[in-house]
């Protein structure tokens, strides 16, 4: 009889990781809450999930009416803010979601642009695009397209965009800088951003720093809220404010505004 123990599988920490094997483990943590989410993380629940509740319970303490939103929608829902709210979408205006998961941003804002406006989402998680295309037939939405893509390449055109939003994604993309290149290529002169995200507040335990767990769970991809701002001016964007914040143990969510310049 072989008494030899198994051995524990081991995870790999993040700094032994390329960037496609960061997106490949985020890809199949967020295709895991498009098909099978559940409320994490409450008091009980040993994760890293920053903010309680988890589809539901958060988005309505994060002041969205989802009244006639089905299950499908908010059970999905992964943000740390709520960009429509604060982002003034008028009606015919073209809005751009980055990493709109189950689509509830996208609906917010489907409803403020009307029949003559569009939404584009663009998700890389094959499973949450399915869901959300799903949601938008549910619900009749004929002004949302989702697209399967990564924010640091958008598959949008240059300069086609009114309104930029994005709720608790950016921290999940590896090259932060490039993806704040690509929302400036693809707004107007003129164009707006709306970002909700993490951002870190002191520096992380190692074990959070270096866990692809972490990572998943929009914590150890953070970066410090200087150098996140930075990353957006660096841009070329201007006049970029942080309008409020939410701290929460080590990190914070911030709710960035920032603006292409009209005459670039
Ligand atoms: C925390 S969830 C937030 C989803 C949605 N914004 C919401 O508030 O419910 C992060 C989402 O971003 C997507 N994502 C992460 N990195 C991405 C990237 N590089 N390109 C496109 N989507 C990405 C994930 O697939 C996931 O759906």
């Amino acid at each position: 009889m072989n008494k030899t123990k198994k051995p524990k599988p081991q995870t790999k920490t993040i700094n032994k990781m390329t960037a496609e094997e960061i997106k490949e483990t985020v890809k199949k943590g967020y295709a895991e809450v498009a098909t099978s989410p559940k409320s994490c993380c409450d008091a009980s629940c040993d994760c890293y999930e920053p903010f309680t509740g988890g589809g539901e319970t958060l988005a309505t303490s994060l002041g969205y009416n989802i009244e006639n939103m089905p299950k499908s929608v908010t059970e999905s829902f992964a943000g740390c803010g709520n960009p429509v709210a604060l982002s003034n979408i008028k009606e015919n205006e073209i809005v751009l979601d980055l990493g709109s998961g189950a689509g509830l941003d996208m609906f917010m804002a489907a409803k403020k642009v009307g029949n003559k406006g569009k939404v584009i989402g663009v998700d890389m998680t094959p499973e949450m695009v399915k869901k959300a295309r799903e949601n938008a037939e549910k619900l009749g939405f004929k002004n949302v397209e989702f697209r399967l893509g990564d924010i640091e390449n958008l598959p949008v055109d240059d300069e086609s965009i009114d309104v930029i939003i994005s709720n608790c994604v950016i921290n999940l993309t590896p090259d932060k800088p490039k993806t704040f290149r690509e929302a400036y290529r693809v707004l107007k002169p003129g164009g707006r951003m709306f970002v909700s995200d993490i951002v870190l507040e002191e520096e992380l335990p190692k074990e959070v720093k270096e866990s692809i767990e972490g990572y998943v769970a929009c914590v150890s991809g953070a970066l410090e809220e200087q150098k996140y701002l930075q990353a957006i001016k660096d841009a070329g964007f201007e006049d970029v404010t942080v309008i409020d914040k939410t701290k929460s143990r080590y990190i914070a969510s911030d709710k960035i505004r920032a603006f292409k310049p009209k005459n670039k």
